[in-house]
Order: C-alpha cells, then structure tokens, then sequence
C-alpha cells in the first residue's frame, strides 16, 4: 500500500568561529573569500536534532522548527534539497517489502521536524546547526554515498558556517579555488578527543535578533571597506597558518592570542564597512576588558573571546579551574539582576558553578 514511511534522524551541534569566514566571492554558491576555522561544541548544550521522514501519502516538502512549520520555498532550502535529491540513491527494507529507487526521490516528498535544545531567541546562531543537520539527516535518509567533505559543500549552501559542523573537534572550511565550489568544504584538523580540557561559556547579553544579517552585512563590507581585502588577502592566510599549529600543539596561548585578534579584526572591519556595522555593545566591550586586564596581568592568557554577527561572548577557557575563576568574575561585574545586559551564560558543563562555589551574590562578592 502506500501507508508506509521510512524516517532517519541526525544530531548536529554547532560551531564557533576563531578564525572567522567574512564575505563571499560568490554569493550564489556562498563561496568564501578567505579560510576559518572552528570549534565544534558539544551536542548536549547547543545542538539541532532533525527527523526527515519519506512517504508516497506526503503531497509536498513540509518542515517544521520547534514544532512550528516553517517555508521550504526560500532558495538555500531549495538547493540543498535539490542537491541531495541529485545524488540519492536507492533505499530499500526487505523486512518491510519497501523499495525506493534512484530515480523515485523525485517525486517522493519529505517531511522534516527539527528541534533546537537551546533557545531559539536566546540570540545565539543556530543556522549553522540547523543546516548542518538538515543536510546530514536529509542526506542519510536519502543514501548518499559521498563523504562528509562533499555532504559539508552541500550544508555550505544552506548556510556557510553550517559546512563546518558536519564534523565535531576542531574543523576549518577550506575556501577553495574553483569557481564550481566543488573544493569548497571541511576539513577535520582534529577530533573532539585532540583537546579535552577547553571549556566555552557563552555570555548571553543580547536575545534580541541581531539588526545587519550575516548575508547583508558581508555583502556591505565587501563592496566598502578597504580592511576586508587586507585581511582575507594577507592577514587570515598567516594566521589559519598559525592557528593549525597551536591547535596541534594544544598551545593556548597562541590559540588565546589568534582567536581574540581574529574577532576583533572581523568587528573592525565591521566598523570599516560603509555604513559601519556594530555588532558589539557596550557590555560586549566590558567583557573584552576585563579579559584582557585579566590576561595582562598574569603574563599569559587565561580566556580567549571571541564575537559572532552579534554581542554574545563566547569565552573559551583552557580548563575546568580557570572556567570557574571566569564565571566568578563574570557573576562578580555583571551580577544578576542588576544588569540587565546579560541574562544568561550557556555552559559548556554544569559542574562549574558548583566548582566555583557560586551560590548567591554575597558569595560572590567575598570572592574578589
Ligand atoms: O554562515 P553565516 O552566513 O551565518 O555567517 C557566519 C559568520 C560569522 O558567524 C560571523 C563568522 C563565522 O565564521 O561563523
């Protein structure tokens, strides 16, 4: 009969930049004009979680987003479901009697459901999850035989950082040379077990939907500001360089020292764009403070920031100890309630706020 459904499912955290992707050379095939690198966080505390499912009774591609149904027309959905549909192949469960052909994925619909596990106005990226995922799940239901770099090309053109979260640890999208994009994709650098001890804590000063999307805002940098074509050109080629060696040799002070440089020529080429592109706020700029006081005055780096489209801080700390002596610090000069620029901290594990031995604002306080 045609009652039957097969369905597949994908989990895709997602990643942050330290090297960060500004601008495109091609906007249509959302071909980069320079290589980034990225952390995969997690699954547990920043992840997307998509069920694909296939039936001959499905009239048409539907998808839903945290139980809300959402438009397939836009054209990033389009490609990604045509490129998947392009490459799928036959699919077929004996026990059920059930037999999808190559050629049968045309005319077959789909039915997606994705959740996201943390906010969706918690102002936090979730497109590079979401596609990451989409594409994965989308692609497993479907039988693809390609390997992940080539299912990463695909994510690529849903959303750009999204190619990077195909693979978990430590991945950089190589921008590639040809004008097809074919080469335009990730690479692992390392795996999640390369580098345990890093911590991230994300400080959530902003919910509100950021004001320029990443779409416009490279589309206005690279038409206006003279800084993006000296970094894409001179600066991020010698620093991908060096950022790989401090990712192999887990030297922290060098990754601190890259990734925090990093954001902040991104935001200054923000601010080059015409009309300047803020991104940052004021709290924004009081944590960049206090890190960098913080890190001059031991000698060394203690946290690497780094600043999205956006004016959520993700702080990376080199282990468990240092994780609680930031959370400590970060509670002591932005206490709860008071200011109502940071509302939350996503952690990446739990066991720090009891580690630091925060209980309320008076424990806190004694602290410093
Ligand atoms: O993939 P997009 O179009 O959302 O662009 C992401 C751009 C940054 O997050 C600012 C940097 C990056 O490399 O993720």
């Amino acid at each position: 009969g045609s009652e039957w459904v097969v369905m597949a499912t994908g989990r895709s955290p997602t990643n942050i930049a330290v090297i960060k992707y500004w601008g495109k050379r091609d906007e249509n095939l959302i071909l980069p004009i320079n290589d980034s690198i990225s952390l995969t966080l997690d699954p547990l505390h920043l992840s997307a979680t998509t069920t694909a499912a296939v039936s001959p009774s499905f009239t048409r591609d539907r998808m839903w987003l945290n139980g809300k149904e959402i438009s397939l027309s836009g054209e990033r959905y389009q490609k990604c479901l045509r490129e998947i549909r392009r490459r799928a192949n036959e699919v077929s469960d004996a026990e059920k009697g059930i037999v999808i052909k190559k050629e049968d994925w045309e005319r077959l619909h789909v039915h997606i459901s994705s959740y996201n596990n943390f906010p969706t106005a918690a102002g936090l990226a979730s497109s590079a999850a979401g596609f990451a995922c989409l594409v994965f799940t989308l692609a497993k239901l479907m039988n693809l035989k390609d390997d992940l770099g080539q299912i990463s090309s695909i994510a690529r053109q849903g959303s750009g950082s999204a190619c990077r979260s195909l693979y978990g640890g430590f991945v950089k999208w190589a921008m590639g040379n040809n004008t097809d994009g074919s080469d335009s994709l990730a690479i692992q650098l390392a795996e999640e077990t390369h580098w345990t001890d890093l911590v991230i804590i994300i400080a959530v000063v902003s919910s509100k939907q950021k004001e320029t999307s990443s779409t416009s805002g490279m589309r206005e940098s690279v038409q206006t500001s003279a800084l993006i074509k000296h970094r894409a050109e001179t600066v991020v080629p010698a620093r991908t360089l060096k950022m790989e060696e401090a990712i192999t040799n887990r030297d922290f002070a060098s990754f601190a020292k890259l990734t925090c440089a990093d954001s902040n020529q991104f935001h200054a080429v923000c601010l080059d764009t015409s009309p300047p592109i803020f991104y940052m706020n004021d709290t924004s700029h009081r944590i960049i403070n206090l890190v960098e006081k913080w890190n001059i005055s031991e000698g060394t780096p203690q946290v690497a920031y780094t600043f999205d489209a956006g004016p959520n801080a993700v702080l990376v700390s080199p282990n468990r100890k240092t994780a609680a002596l930031l959370l400590q610090r970060l509670l002591f000069h932005f206490p709860p309630n008071k200011d109502i620029n940071l509302t939350s901290f996503v952690v990446g594990d739990k066991t720090i706020l009891q580690d630091a031995g925060v209980t309320s604002m008076k424990d806190i306080e004694t602290l410093e």
